[in-house]
């Protein structure tokens, strides 16, 4: 698999569902289906980016390394859920995701950038701290892990972002 540096980072479009339901299936416990990805794609200001290997081998159907998906409305955007395939990770994908949705949430008139992530997720926090997001609110009980509840943090980016974009 390719480092970040060999990733190009595309806008995904509703037909791009089906490939973003795989890779969300092999990054989270409660896969969302392609049916799902594609309601939430047709939702006023939502979009999708996804990692492709560069450059780009042409096959529609290639498993993608990795994929953000996003809304910005009303002058701040959510990441909705990021993921980069389990092979990919650790070459920096994750954070070139993030700064590209932050540019397209910027660009779409967003000043500040959210979202939740769960206490335990220790990768995701890592990235998400060194990426300049900080701590605004806590949602206990928030997920389930098995018979665990485990809190969700809502953290806060202000955009553009400080440390991300490069
Ligand atoms: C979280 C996730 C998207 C990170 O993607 P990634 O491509 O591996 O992240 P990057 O390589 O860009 O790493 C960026 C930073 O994250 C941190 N990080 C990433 N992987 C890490 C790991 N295994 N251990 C510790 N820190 C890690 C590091 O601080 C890293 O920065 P550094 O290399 O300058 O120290 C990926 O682990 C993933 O898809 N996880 C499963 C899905 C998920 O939890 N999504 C987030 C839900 S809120």
């Amino acid at each position: 698999m390719s480092a970040a540096s060999d990733i190009e980072i595309r806008p995904a479009g509703k037909d791009a569902a089906e490939r973003l339901a795989a890779l969300h299936a092999l990054c989270f416990d409660e896969a969302w289906d392609a049916s799902s990805i594609a309601r939430l794609l047709a939702m006023p200001g939502a979009f999708a980016l996804m990692a492709l290997p560069s450059p780009a081998d042409g096959d529609p159907d290639a498993p993608l390394p990795g994929f953000v998906l996003a809304r910005a409305g009303g002058g701040e955007a959510e990441i909705l859920t990021i993921g980069v395939s389990p092979a990919a990770r650790g070459r920096g994908i994750g954070r070139r995701l993030l700064a590209a949705a932050a540019a397209t949430a910027l660009a779409a008139g967003a000043d500040s950038l959210f979202l939740e992530v769960a206490e335990d997720n220790e990768e995701a926090l890592r990235l998400y701290e060194r990426f300049g997001f900080y701590l605004v609110g806590i949602r206990p009980a928030y997920y389930a892990r098995g018979p665990l509840r485990i809190a969700a943090r809502t953290l806060r980016c202000d955009l553009p972002p400080l440390m991300g974009a490069s």
